[in-house]
């Protein structure tokens, strides 16, 4: 037992004086402290033998990759993490004679190189907090391909199209983009980039629906798969359509809390079963009167907006 106890607690003292050192270089960010009793599972790209203290973290150091380490206390082993805990909570893990160390301030954001592609925007979001910038990353287009692709994002969410996507009031002029990220998707949002639609010449226009009193300020931006098949919302979420007599008999228009005809970003709801994208396939954005042909003729306008989506 008595060796194992002394490399402990020179590990520590090395540790000390590390942080002193950082310290003392007049970095104002605060240094990652060692965290005793835990480590990351599952992440590890490489187990370094080591032969002395310290080494790990010159190893950790030494590749733009690295950004955690596990220790075990005693083993003169430890491993390279291409994660943080912050990344990955649910596998950060409580296990004796072991510790976690965060990669100090050299440390590459999660994304921000090409050997270090995240899972998701989000992922980054995790991993980064409020560091993260609005900006393209590093992001595996298919978790199980392993291909990564450089995709922009903001905050958690991924923007799928690169020129705005732009559809109109009448005549099927739908807006069409691909996915470029196969997986599970929370929901969506649009965002206005320029134009707007008009429902009749009469009434004001509006970026996501029809000013027309029968309408009630409701929404007609719908997001439908190549087959016309509403996405966003589903057809259970709008709201039934007019009585009979009236010529758009079926569902194309729903309410959404806090959005009105000029919101700068239509934040759809979270669907509460996610959706599956696959990679390369088409969804359209549709006016809810063009897409079920009914009261169009006197319709009018060009939108153009950006559209993110939220990866789970
Ligand atoms: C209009 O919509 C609001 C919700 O935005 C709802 O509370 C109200 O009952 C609706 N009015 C009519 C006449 O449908
Ligand atoms: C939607 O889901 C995301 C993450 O999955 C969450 O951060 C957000 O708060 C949810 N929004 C609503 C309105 O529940
Ligand atoms: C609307 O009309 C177009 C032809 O202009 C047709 O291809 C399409 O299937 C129609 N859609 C519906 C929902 O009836
Ligand atoms: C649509 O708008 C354009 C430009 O504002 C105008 O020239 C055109 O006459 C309008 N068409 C209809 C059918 O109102």
């Amino acid at each position: 037992m008595k060796p194992k106890y002394d490399r402990f607690w020179l590990a520590v003292a090395l540790l000390v004086f590390r942080i002193g050192l950082t310290k003392a270089a007049g970095q104002c960010t605060p240094v990652s402290a060692s965290i005793y009793g835990m480590y990351l599972k599952g992440h590890a790209f490489k187990t370094v033998k080591t032969t002395f203290n310290g080494e790990c973290d010159l190893k950790c150091m030494e590749d733009p990759k690295c950004q955690s380490y596990n220790v075990f206390i005693g083993q003169n082993l430890c491993e390279l993490n291409l994660r943080t805990k912050e990344a990955r909570p649910e596998d950060f893990i409580p296990q004796l004679h072991r510790y976690y160390m965060k990669r100090g301030n050299d440390r590459a954001p999660l994304g921000s190189i090409p050997e270090l592609p995240a899972e998701s925007c989000g992922e980054i979001k995790a991993s980064e907090g409020d560091n993260m910038e609005n900006k393209e990353y590093w992001i595996y287009s298919d978790a199980n391909a392993g291909n990564a692709i450089l995709a922009h994002c903001k905050d958690a969410w991924q923007k799928l199209n690169t020129d705005p996507v732009c559809y109109g009031a009448r005549n099927d002029r739908f807006g069409p983009f691909r996915i470029p990220k196969t997986g599970l998707v929370r929901t969506m949002k649009l965002v206005h980039k320029s134009g707007s639609l008009r429902c009749n010449p009469i009434d004001p226009d509006s970026y996501w629906g029809c000013t027309f009193f029968r309408y009630n300020n409701s929404l007609l931006t719908i997001i439908t798969n190549e087959k016309g098949e509403a996405i966003l919302p589903s057809t259970a979420d709008m709201e039934e359509a007019f009585p009979t007599g009236y010529s758009c008999t079926e569902k194309h228009f729903y309410h959404l809390d806090g959005i009105d005809h000029k919101t700068p970003e239509l934040v759809f709801r979270n669907l509460s079963n996610p959706l599956s994208l696959s990679r390369g396939q088409e969804l359209r954005i549709w006016y809810g009167q063009d897409w079920k042909n009914c009261s169009e003729d006197g319709n009018n306008g060009t939108i153009c907006v950006d559209v993110f989506a939220l990866y789970i």
